[in-house]
């Protein structure tokens, strides 16, 4: 696993050692010794420091390794790590690496819109990541995930922060639509195909139970933790301007490319939850495993 610190990974990390299995083990792979320090700690895990600059080191955590879950990718651009770096060329070091090792099966955790052609820089990285995936060579199931909803993730923290407030300010007055998938499912899906590996690449979209407005998931969230929200709108092209200008002497952050993620709407043809054999958890449920607020 890659990015196993990530908010996925610890998740799925704990799944998968709370499980009891004793035939499944986790190779975790971090790039920082304080990462490894954080990681749910057990039997059946071995942490590994990755560096993606050196091959030796991703071919020394793939020993004996047969199916890959690649986590490791940003949202958010910052001084340090862009979408190039961080979505694509960790991408293109891990398969490099993977090729020349037993690894039989990779799973990728791509984003809905993913698209080599697309004028979005996050949406054509991950795109370019999937197309390194798919031309690897080797068994791969790509997941195209939406906003994903979970205590720790950077989606849930951020829906508990607004509800949580009296009056809040949104993007677009959050018109776009959503549809939010529990983490939980996610790790399941992928947890699924780590066990029933498929032959050949595989590209498909998983998405949560419900369509419903960001305003609307606010609303829902507000009343779980007993309270009431003024949804006001910021114009989604005032805050590009904003954040292209800010951007001129800041680089990563809230940049218009991220706005455009965040305010896409998250439309599927066709829901994978049967494909992956997972049962969708109900949004409501989803939410009350929130939790509270930070304080
Ligand atoms: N959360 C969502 O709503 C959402 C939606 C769609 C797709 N996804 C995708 O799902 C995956 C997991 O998401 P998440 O929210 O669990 O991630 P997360 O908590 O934000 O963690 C990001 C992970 O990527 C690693 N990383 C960041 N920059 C890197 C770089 N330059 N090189 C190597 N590793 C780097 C981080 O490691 P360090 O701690 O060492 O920086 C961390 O392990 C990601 O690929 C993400 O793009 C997430």
């Amino acid at each position: 696993m890659t990015g196993a610190n990530s908010a996925v990974g610890t998740r799925l990390l704990t799944r998968l050692l709370e499980s009891g299995r004793g035939d499944i083990r986790v190779v975790a792979g971090v790039r920082r010794q304080q990462a490894v320090d954080d990681l749910p700690q057990a039997a059946g895990m071995t942490p590994a420091i990755i560096d993606y600059d050196d091959p030796d080191s991703l071919i020394a955590a793939l020993q004996g390794v047969e199916c890959v879950v690649h986590l490791a990718g940003i949202l958010f651009e910052s001084k340090t790590s862009d979408y190039q770096t961080a979505n694509v060329g960790t991408t293109r070091a891990l398969i490099r690496a993977a090729q020349s090792t037993s690894v039989r099966h990779v799973v990728f955790i791509s984003s809905l819109g993913a698209d080599p052609r697309s004028p979005n820089g996050y949406f054509r990285s991950k795109g370019e990541a999937e197309q390194v995936v798919a031309n690897s060579g080797i068994d791969a199931t790509i997941i195209r995930t939406p906003l994903l909803l979970g205590p720790d993730t950077a989606g849930g923290r951020a829906l508990l922060r607004s509800a949580s407030q009296g009056t809040v300010r949104v993007l677009g007055g959050g018109a776009h639509r959503l549809r939010p998938l529990d983490i939980d499912d996610l790790c399941a899906a992928i947890a699924g195909c780590g066990e029933r590996p498929v032959c050949g690449v595989r590209t498909l979209d998983l998405v949560g139970p419900t369509t419903l407005s960001y305003r609307d998931l606010l609303h829902q969230t507000a009343v779980r933790l007993g309270r009431q929200v003024a949804v006001k709108s910021t114009p989604v092209w005032l805050a590009r301007l904003g954040a292209a200008v800010v951007g001129l002497t800041r680089s990563g952050g809230m940049t218009p490319t991220v706005i455009d993620v965040i305010t896409s709407d998250e439309e599927v043809a066709q829901n994978a939850d049967a494909d992956l054999g997972i049962r969708l958890t109900p949004l409501s449920d989803t939410l009350a495993k929130l939790g509270d607020p930070a304080p």
